[in-house]
């Protein structure tokens, strides 16, 4: 029989076979992971993606430097419940002190399983200051940063980028050099710095380093379908990241696990309507109680354009979600679904939309 949880909601191990499994000193059920997603994997985000099958969940990437002065919005990162767990804390940061100093802070509130360092983020606020990918050029700082993240005695990850062909040192080779400095597990997105989001992620160069380093390296980069995912794997990586997938479809990660072999009941990969705007609820409400309403608003719309597909009445509740202005309203939506279809038909304009449909019009 299978469980329930306190909203008679069918629950299910995510556990996959031959797991649970030890990955980066972790111990994990599944080698699906939630990335890191700045904005989105809130606390609540996180525990949602677990009931959903997550194996791993990362939080947004913190500043050390916030961490150090002990900002009240940086600190609110780290919050989060144990049903998220495992969980790894990702910091950035320019320098192995501020490294030192904010690691200690976020320990001294709350416990994570693994920290990672972001090697990763490519985008001018972050780099401008030497962090982010920004560390990619400074091997030596990488080093030190990862040996002062050792002594912590938790399992300490990165997450880099591909080096682009221009650069003297090769993903391989930088790889090493933090598995030489003492680091466990390394995720590789396959664009490099320069591509930020655009182009292709090479899942060819993310195998090259997951092929050198057998079970120490993770895969990121265009994951939409369980096949993307499944690929990485057959590519050596020991385990992929659900990145902008989980936008545009909420129960990718549930999806690749039945292909795993994980026994995952069908409502979460051949999910009914009704259970849709269920968990749309439930993670709403969830976010507006912890994270507040204009959060709630807005990851609400977000997965309002990964949800109802299929449903003729999806179009309607994306423009009506678009223009809920509190979370009641938003609410009153989800609750009526059904009736949209009934409801006057909202055009499409630059006046009502500015800033467009997250999802398409
Ligand atoms: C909105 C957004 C926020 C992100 N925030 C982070 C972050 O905080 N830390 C990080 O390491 N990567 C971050 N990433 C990168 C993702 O973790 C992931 O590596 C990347 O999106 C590639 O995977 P995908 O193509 O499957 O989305 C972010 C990406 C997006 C789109």
């Amino acid at each position: 029989m299978k469980e329930t949880d306190l909203n008679n909601k069918e629950t299910f191990s995510p556990l996959v076979p031959e797991y649970p499994i030890n990955i980066g000193g972790v111990k994990v059920e599944n080698p699906i992971w939630l990335a890191p997603l700045a904005g989105i994997t809130i606390a609540s985000v996180r525990k949602f993606y677990r009931s959903l099958g997550a194996g791993l969940v990362h939080t947004e990437m913190v500043s050390a430097l916030g961490l150090c002065h002990k900002g009240r919005k940086t600190k609110e990162l780290l919050y989060g419940s144990d049903e998220e767990r495992p969980v790894a804390l990702q910091i950035f940061g320019s320098n192995e002190e501020d490294i030192a100093r904010g690691t200690d802070v976020a320990l001294n509130i709350r416990r994570f399983e693994a920290l990672q360092i972001n090697m990763a983020c490519p985008m001018p606020k972050v780099t401008k200051k030497g962090s982010g990918s920004k560390l990619m050029e400074d091997p030596e700082t990488s080093a030190k940063i990862i040996k002062v993240m050792k002594k912590t005695g938790l399992p300490t990850w990165a997450k880099i980028r591909i080096m682009p062909a221009t650069s003297a040192v090769t993903t391989s080779e930088y790889c090493e050099l933090l598995f030489d400095s003492g680091v466990d597990f390394v995720f590789v997105h396959g664009r490099t710095p320069e591509q930020r989001y655009e182009g292709r992620a090479s899942r060819e160069s993310v195998e090259e380093v997951a092929r050198r380093f057998p079970g120490m390296v993770g895969g990121s980069g265009d994951c939409y379908e369980p096949e993307d995912f499944l690929d990485y794997l057959r590519r050596g990586c020991a385990a992929v990241l659900a990145g902008r997938g989980i936008l545009r479809d909420v129960f990718i990660i549930s999806k690749t696990l039945k292909e795993l072999g994980a026994d995952v009941p069908e409502e979460y990969w051949n999910p009914s309507l009704d259970f849709q705007s269920e968990l749309l609820l439930e993670l709403g409400r969830s976010i507006y109680n912890t994270e507040g309403q204009s959060l709630a608003l807005m990851i609400s719309r977000r997965m309002l354009g990964a949800l109802f597909k299929g449903f003729a009445g999806a179009v309607q509740l994306r423009r009506r979600g678009a223009i809920t202005k509190t979370w009641q309203e938003m609410e009153e939506l989800l609750l009526d679904w059904k009736n949209v279809q009934h409801m006057q038909p909202l055009d499409f304009t630059k006046e009502k939309f500015p800033n467009g449909v997250i999802g398409g019009p």
